[in-house]
């Protein structure tokens, strides 16, 4: 290593003489990999972790360098960490013929012409933006429809009903109110709802609220419709904007909450602010989520609301490879066939295959500190993880097979009627 730090150069030179000294080897695998070197990290944090198996300092270090989420229960993808982290690409280019390639081909053969390219950008989930004080809009810009991998039939849709129409302003004058409302996108948790409402934001140049309405109710009970007022407020000074008022359901007056007092009050509120006069709503896009439209209040769908609604499915085949290869960016892999995996992972959330990952990410390490011999993470980590990981879409289909077949109103679950059909679900 030419390129190594004096600093680094004599704590190996320390380590090689006391090769028993957990805390000075995990000394040097931190520098490691602070200057970029995780698989270097990842080897002599295992060599500490076959001196002091149950070591806890080497187990984080081990995880950290090999990417793999301290917190268990966060399947979401975790913004770049240190900026300048291991630079596979050309790390893979230097030792070209020595290792085997991260990724490769069996069949050339996807369903998709052309693979999404690169990592898509992190779309936190939602819900994140009720802070106590005050509603922060997200600058625009930071995520696009490139951003979201294939699901060409939804960018379509949003193409023509919203995108065409907000962004050009000659073409709303002409069809004036015919134009006002919003979006509500529905389906499964964790396929990308959240995600694509960020891309909008970032296809309008406008920015991004996040509110859960859950957030709006709780925030300070008895206090429901001024949070909300408040909500539109703050996008409509910073226009254009994008209002997501995830979790839409939770305003819904049918099920549990039906004695929760203040709720139709904050209905109202939500009604009068979305028939606000088209002058007060110039450059405020609205957009709301939910995993149960059943629940949604009927109110808030009718023309000039929420009156347009996208079905947003499972990610296909392009769109899972795209969220794989996103996940799999930073992590020690081998010969990864992402054709193959896309075939076995059908039906998978965008959430699944986050945890998917992170299962193969954990058995490549446990092995690996079991047996004191590194070794990266590989297909069959990645089948046995797929295998373990049950698509959590299913419950869903499951609920909302009976409300499209027997409550579908206006025609509202065409769509959803017309994919389980082809899926052979119905
Ligand atoms: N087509 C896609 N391309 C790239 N990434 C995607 C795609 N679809 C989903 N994802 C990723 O999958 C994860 C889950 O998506 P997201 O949080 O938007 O789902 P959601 O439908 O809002 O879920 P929930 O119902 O739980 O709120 C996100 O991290 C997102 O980055
Ligand atoms: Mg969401």
């Amino acid at each position: 290593m030419s390129d190594e730090s004096p600093l680094i150069r004599s704590l190996r030179a320390a380590v090689a003489a006391a090769p028993d000294d957990v805390p000075l080897r995990l000394h040097l695998a931190e520098l490691l990999l602070a200057a970029g070197h995780s698989d270097q990290a990842v080897t002599e944090a295992a060599v500490a972790l076959q001196h002091a198996p149950g070591d806890a300092d080497a187990r984080a270090l081990m995880m950290r360098a090999m990417g793999v989420p301290t917190a268990p229960a966060d399947l979401q993808p975790q913004p770049p960490s240190e900026p300048g982290g291991f630079d596979w690409t050309a790390a893979e280019r230097e030792i070209e013929d020595a290792v085997p390639p991260r990724f490769v081909t069996s069949e050339r053969a996807m369903d998709s012409p052309a693979p999404a390219t690169e990592a898509p950008v992190a779309a936190d989930g939602g819900g994140d933006a009720g802070s106590v004080s005050a509603w922060d809009i997200d600058a625009p810009g930071s995520v696009s429809l490139a951003d979201v991998g294939g699901m060409r039939e939804v960018k379509d849709r949003l193409e023509a009903a919203f995108l065409a129409p907000m962004r050009n302003p000659e073409l709303r004058r002409l069809f004036g109110k015919s134009l006002r409302g919003g979006l509500l996108l529905y389906g499964p948790p964790g396929c990308g709802k959240t995600f694509i409402a960020r891309a909008v934001a970032g296809e309008l140049g406008a920015g991004f609220l996040s509110v859960s309405v859950n957030d709006v109710l709780d925030m300070w009970i008895g206090n429901s419709e001024r949070n909300m007022h408040e909500v539109f407020e703050t996008a409509r000074r910073q226009a254009p904007c994008v209002v997501f008022l995830d979790e839409l359901d939770a305003l819904g007056a049918k099920r549990s909450r039906t004695h929760h007092s203040g709720m139709r009050n904050t209905v109202n509120q939500l009604l009068t602010e979305l028939d606000g006069v088209d002058a007060v709503n110039e450059g405020v896009f609205v957009l709301a989520a939910t995993n149960v439209p059943w629940d949604v209040d009927i109110a808030l769908r009718r023309p000039g609301r929420l009156d347009r609604t996208l079905l947003v499915l499972p990610p296909d085949a392009p769109a899972r490879e795209a969220i794989l290869r996103y996940h799999l960016r930073d992590r020690p892999i081998e010969s990864v066939d992402l054709g193959r995996l896309v075939k076995v992972t059908e039906d998978f959330s965008g959430a699944d295959l986050a945890h998917l990952c992170d299962s193969a990410a954990e058995s490549a390490l446990l092995d690996s500190a079991r047996t004191g011999t590194v070794r990266m993470i590989n297909m069959t980590d990645l089948l046995a993880a797929a295998k373990d990981v049950r698509p959590s879409t299913e419950p869903w289909f499951a609920a909302a097979r009976n409300v499209a077949m027997f409550a579908n109103d206006g025609g509202m679950y065409d769509d959803l009627l017309a994919y389980l059909k082809k899926k052979r679900k119905l």
